[in-house]
């Protein structure tokens, strides 16, 4: 196991007074807690009747859904919250989850809010009067909800001289920005380690260096008027579409594939590589919630009977491999300690067909057991995910069975994303959609064989 603990800064988040615009100090992240109340900010239906058509877009994303979505209200309820209140270690993910996924609810102190069938105020989750507040954010580094909020009359947008009958507005350099985005999306654990880093992978990457923010892929712009009575331009879509937008994973990773060796005979040996191009994805592939996440490529060969077989992927030998191959062993143990049961034996790992290729970096717990709970991370794995614009290439070589029929052999490859693995999916009674597998993109490539 590579052991990569980046405790970088945990004293930002000792510091509770942090300077504002205008140089009042205002408590930030953890420190901010308790210190606003739900008044303080405006519905969102209160903007809906006239940012119509950004309401219904929002209202869509995932970004409304932060607080309600039924995995989100599993993970919380079922295994943070019990958690936080037997680890003191972890204790202040109790409130700090809300910090990202209900943040008002978070300022307002109100711990742990309701859930969401009582349609408490939490459930307006990321909302807008949330993001067109925040000002900037505190320290160098964007991450667990260091953004700075300073609600009221003054709504923060990113284009100068806008007038509305409702509020004021203000022009704010800050929104059009990455670092914006990174406050939610890095998240560094208890043990100081970055569990989230969506915002420092596309910092690391060729996109910020050739000046391309998140916006530009997540809320793109087109003609048209941000509000009723508004003045015609280029509007920000409030989309904030990712993985679970069929659309959006849709052929995030190219994947073509080849034989090194076009005509073989009946005892020969097949070598076929597969290569997996991220040409679209700013950041890495998976990225954000990378525990959950599941990212496989599976190659079978079919001959001119219509025999089929799965190939296994050649190993490479790098240090931490075996957690890149599905196999059928046990994780996620501590799933257990956060629920007091003693002597959990966990779950299967992956949930898929053994010797498949898995584009993944797997979590440890204080223990050293794969973990799917981001909050008890003590260490991270090998890195084994696709960056932006890499390519990765799989080997898989087959010697020919037996059995095999002369003529055309075809090899297909496909790539698979789930948003979280089936058993825990299974275990934890999460909605089965959430474990469907989605094909990002498939390959054929074929050998003739005599
Ligand atoms: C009575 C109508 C009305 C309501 C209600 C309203 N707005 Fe607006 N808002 C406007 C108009 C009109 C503009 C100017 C749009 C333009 O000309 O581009 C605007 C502009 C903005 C901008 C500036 C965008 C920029 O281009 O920089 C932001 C941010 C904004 N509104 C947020 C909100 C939020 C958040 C709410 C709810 C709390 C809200 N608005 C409620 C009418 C409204
Ligand atoms: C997750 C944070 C977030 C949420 C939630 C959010 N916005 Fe925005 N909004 C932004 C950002 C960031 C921009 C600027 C994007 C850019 O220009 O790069 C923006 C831009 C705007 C603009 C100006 C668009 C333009 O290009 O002229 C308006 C108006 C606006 N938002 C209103 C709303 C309303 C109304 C809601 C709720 C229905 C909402 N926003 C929810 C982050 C958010
Ligand atoms: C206040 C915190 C916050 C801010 C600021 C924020 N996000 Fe998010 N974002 C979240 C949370 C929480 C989720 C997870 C929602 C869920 O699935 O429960 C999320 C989810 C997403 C997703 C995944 C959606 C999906 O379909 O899987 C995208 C894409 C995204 N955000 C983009 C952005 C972009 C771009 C910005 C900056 C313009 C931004 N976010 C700013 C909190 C935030
Ligand atoms: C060049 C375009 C591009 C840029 C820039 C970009 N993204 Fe993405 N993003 C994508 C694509 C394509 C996907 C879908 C593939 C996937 O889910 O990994 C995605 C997926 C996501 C997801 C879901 C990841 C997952 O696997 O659950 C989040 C969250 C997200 N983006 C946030 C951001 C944030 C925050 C930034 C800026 C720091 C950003 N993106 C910059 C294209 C981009
Ligand atoms: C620093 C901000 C932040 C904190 C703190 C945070 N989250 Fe999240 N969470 C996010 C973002 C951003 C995403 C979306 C990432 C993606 O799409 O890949 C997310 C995604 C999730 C998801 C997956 C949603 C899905 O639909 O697949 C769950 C579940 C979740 N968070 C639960 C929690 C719990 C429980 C806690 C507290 C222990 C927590 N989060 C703390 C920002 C945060």
């Amino acid at each position: 196991m590579i052991s990569r603990i980046l405790a970088i800064g945990l004293a930002v988040l000792a510091g509770a007074a942090a300077a504002t615009a205008a140089g009042a100090a205002v408590p930030v992240s953890d420190a901010a807690h308790g210190t606003r109340s739900y008044d303080d900010y405006e519905k969102p239906q209160a903007c809906a009747t006239c940012h119509d058509d950004l309401f219904q877009q929002w209202k869509q994303s995932m970004m409304s859904q932060a607080y309600t979505h039924h995995w989100d209200e599993i993970e919380y309820f079922e295994l943070a919250v019990p958690h936080a209140e037997r680890d003191e270690k972890v204790a202040g993910v109790k409130a700090g989850c809300n910090g990202c996924h209900a943040p008002t609810a978070f300022l307002a102190g109100d711990t742990p809010p309701p859930r969401p069938e009582a349609g408490s105020r939490a459930n307006e989750s990321v909302h807008c009067d949330h993001c067109h507040t925040v000002t900037g954010f505190e320290g160098d580094v964007p991450f667990n909800f260091n953004w700075i909020t300073d609600p009221g009359r003054r709504k923060q947008g990113p284009k100068p001289g806008v007038t509305s009958p409702h509020h004021d507005t203000v022009e704010n350099p800050f929104l059009r920005t990455g670092d914006f985005c990174g406050t939610c999306h890095n998240e560094m654990s208890p043990y100081g380690v970055w569990v989230k880093s969506t915002h420092l992978e596309w910092k690391d990457g060729p996109y910020y260096a050739q000046g391309v923010q998140c916006q530009d892929c997540h809320m793109p712009r087109a003609e048209g008027v941000s509000a009723r009575m508004g003045q015609p331009g280029p509007v920000a879509q409030h989309l904030f579409h990712g993985a679970h937008d069929h659309g959006k994973l849709n052929g995030a990773i190219e994947l073509r594939m080849n034989p090194l060796e076009r005509e073989l005979e009946l005892d020969d040996t097949a070598v076929i590589k597969v290569q997996l191009f991220n040409g679209k994805c700013g950041h890495k592939v998976p990225s954000g919630s990378v525990e959950d996440r599941l990212l496989w490529l599976e190659v079978t060969a079919t001959d001119s009977a219509g025999r089929a077989w799965r190939l296994p992927v050649d190993r490479k030998g790098f240090e931490g491999e075996e957690y890149t191959i599905a196999a059928d062993v046990l994780a996620y143990q501590d799933m257990g300690d956060a629920r007091g049961l003693e002597g959990f034996a966990g779950v299967q790992r992956d949930g898929i067909a053994s010797g498949n290729r898995i584009f993944r970096m797997p979590y440890f717990d204080p223990q050293g057991r794969m973990t799917m709970q981001q909050w008890n991370t003590a260490s991270l794995g090998v890195d084994y995910r696709i960056g932006p614009r890499e390519t990765k290439v799989e080997t898989f070589t087959w010697e020919l069975p037996a059995e095999v029929a002369p003529g055309r052999v075809t090899f297909r490859a496909v790539l698979n994303y789930q948003l979280l693995m089936a058993p825990v999916a299974e275990y934890l009674k999460v909605p089965a959609e959430e474990a469907a597998p989605h094909v990002i993109n498939v390959a054929e490539t074929w050998v003739e064989v005599y």
